[in-house]
Order: structure tokens, then C-alpha cells, then sequence
């Protein structure tokens, strides 16, 4: 059976200058996680957000924060990221920039956090199989990463169900990328349970009102599931 239903908004397509009006507007909503695109211009080709910006939205946000490393090298940089963030946190790493995921989320969990690995959309599951038992997440891509606005890539479909129908029962499973009201259904119903929306929370007329009907299109699809 799959964990809760969570919404993790993005702030990719938040307003850079507003940042904390954003944040707050979106845990008012009922957003469960926000989740922050790190990115160096190596492993993706765009920068982003680095620990001076993680330290600075701990001290105002009320919910964990869902960091997710789109960077070369995350063995590097995840005592600066630990250090920035609190517990309760999660960090994620891609298992296309490593030889030893092992040992770099053993670092996540000794430096108090949760661990979670992440796998780009022509990533076979194969290379995080062996990684389920000590992750408490796996993020399976459904754009590849870079930029918010993209659409869904739709045969990333199986490898969620692939990975539900062998994960220990409290792992999470995160969707990211291209997520709407329309594509959100479809992940659920694989098996996922953490949901990364960007664009359709922020680009939105209304963040707050798009926030809760995601959630509730989500809810309702895992209620079926698991009926
Ligand atoms: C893409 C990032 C995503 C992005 C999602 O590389 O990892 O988290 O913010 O944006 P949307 O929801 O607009 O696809
Ligand atoms: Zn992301």
C-alpha cells in the first residue's frame, strides 16, 4: 500500500523576489513539502539555487523541505546542504552522477536527514533496485531535468509501477515534472505519492485553489487504488 498523498510545490516557477509571500501562500494551501531545484549547469543546463538560498527559506518555512540535487558531484556538497537545511529535511541525489550511492546516502543520514535517489526518464530502474531498503524516497523524473514548463513524459509510467510493486510499504515515491491535473491521475495510479507541481501551482490564476485541486484529484485516485 502506498504512503499519503504529498504535494511538494516547486519554487522553480515561484517568484525569485517574492519568495517568502510565496511560500507562505502555498503552506497556507496545503502544500506538504517545498521542493527546491538545485541545478549547476553541469549535470543540467541551468543554475539555479545554491545553500545561501536553502538556509535562508528554513528560517521561514513551516513544512520540510524537499531539496532536490541536480549537480555533478553530490558527495561534495551535501554537508553544505545539510548544514543549510534542519531535520526532517530530505536531499536528493541523481544515480547518473555516481559510482557509490551507497556511501553518499549514508552521508545524507548521518548528516540527519532523509536520503533520496533520483532517476532521470531513460534511467532504467534497475540501477536503484538495490537501493530501496535505505532510501526513504526514489524521484523518478518525468521531464528531464533542467527547467520547470515541460510536458509529461508519459512512458515513465512503468517504472513507477515498477518501483511501488517492489518498494517496502513506507517508502516514498515522487513524481516530478510536467505535472497537471490531467498527468497527476495517471502517476498516482502507478503508484506515486509524492507529487511535484511547479508550473501549474505558480504559473496559476489562483496557486491556492490549484494547489488544493491537485490534491484532491490526487487523493481520490489513491483512494481507488487502494480500495
Ligand atoms: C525540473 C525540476 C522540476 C520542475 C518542475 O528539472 O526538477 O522540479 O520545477 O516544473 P513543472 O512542474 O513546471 O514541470
Ligand atoms: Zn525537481
Amino acid at each position: 500500500m502506498q504512503p499519503k498523498i504529498k504535494i511538494a510545490a516547486s519554487i522553480l516557477a515561484a517568484n525569485p523576489v517574492r519568495l517568502e509571500d510565496e511560500i507562505r501562500k502555498v503552506e497556507t494551501a496545503g502544500a506538504d513539502l517545498i521542493h527546491i531545484d538545485v541545478m549547476d549547469g553541469h549535470f543540467v543546463p541551468n543554475i539555479t539555487m545554491g545553500p545561501f538560498i536553502v538556509e535562508g527559506i528554513r528560517r521561514i518555512a513551516q513544512v520540510p523541505l524537499d531539496i532536490h540535487l541536480m549537480i555533478e558531484h553530490p558527495e561534495r556538497y551535501v554537508d553544505a546542504f545539510a548544514g543549510a537545511a534542519g531535520d526532517g529535511d530530505l536531499i536528493t541525489f541523481h544515480i547518473e552522477t555516481t559510482k557509490k550511492p551507497k556511501e553518499i546516502i549514508s552521508l545524507i543520514k548521518n548528516a540527519g536527514l532523509k536520503a533520496s535517489v533520483s532517476l532521470n526518464p531513460d534511467t532504467p530502474t534497475e540501477l536503484v533496485e538495490d537501493l530501496l531498503e535505505m532510501v526513504d524516497m526514489v524521484l523518478v523524473m518525468s521531464v528531464n531535468p533542467g527547467f520547470a514548463g515541460q510536458k509529461f513524459i508519459s512512458k515513465v509510467l512503468p517504472k513507477i509501477a515498477r518501483l511501488r510493486s517492489i518498494a517496502p510499504d513506507e517508502m516514498d515515491i515522487e513524481v516530478d515534472g510536467g505535472i497537471t491535473t490531467e498527468t497527476i491521475t495517471q502517476a498516482v495510479q502507478q503508484g506515486a505519492n509524492v507529487i511535484v507541481a511547479a508550473s501549474s501551482i505558480f504559473k496559476a490564476d489562483d496557486p491556492c485553489a490549484a494547489i488544493k485541486t491537485l490534491k484532491q484529484i490526487a487523493e481520490r485516485v489513491d483512494n481507488k487504488v487502494k480500495a
